[in-house]
């Protein structure tokens, strides 16, 4: 019973968390067009707003290159510079279109290791006004299965909101 309350409790905090980060962003942005600018302060503003958060960016898809994303802006270690479609998590979210949520990365066949610390994942989709793929949103966590409905519904929410 104390453990569903507390549960519940934390995800009430954490969507309320995402909520504020979502109006911190948004002010932040008023006004300001540059998409790498707009990239740049989601990364750094979500990174700073949750302590799951180990590695938080964006790969961006590449007009030059056939079905290929690109590094973007990002808070954390290195990470790799390019992902097919397709390969990995990252890639699987390109080419599915769909938010890929995975509790066990180690588990997820194609998984592309750029941080050994890392546990668990959220790749989410994100789409311009057109409803075009432009790039994909990536948070590692050095925790297993750090990530959940709530963490999935208030990214999709910001990435909506910031660049549809
Ligand atoms: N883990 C990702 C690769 C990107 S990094 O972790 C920064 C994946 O398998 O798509």
């Amino acid at each position: 019973m104390a453990e569903a309350f507390n549960e519940k409790t934390l995800s009430a905090d954490k969507a309320q968390r995402y909520a504020e980060a979502a109006d911190e962003i948004a002010s932040v942005l008023d006004g300001e067009p540059n998409l790498t600018a707009r990239m740049a302060t989601v990364a750094s503003m979500l990174a700073a707003s949750f302590d799951h958060y180990f590695w938080t960016g964006f790969y961006v898809v590449d007009p030059t290159r056939e079905r290929e994303l690109v590094v973007g802006p990002y808070q954390g270690t290195l990470g790799c510079l390019r992902i097919a479609f397709g390969r990995g998590v990252c890639g699987a979210a390109a080419a599915t279109g769909q938010t890929q949520r995975v509790d066990d990365v180690h588990a997820f066949p194609g998984h592309i290791a750029c941080d050994s610390r890392s546990a668990s994942e959220i790749v989410v989709p994100v789409f311009d006004r057109g409803g075009a793929l432009i790039a994909v949103f990536d948070v590692d966590s050095d925790r297993p299965a750090a990530f959940d409905a709530v963490d999935q519904q208030g990214i999709e929410a910001i990435l909506k909101a910031v660049f549809a």
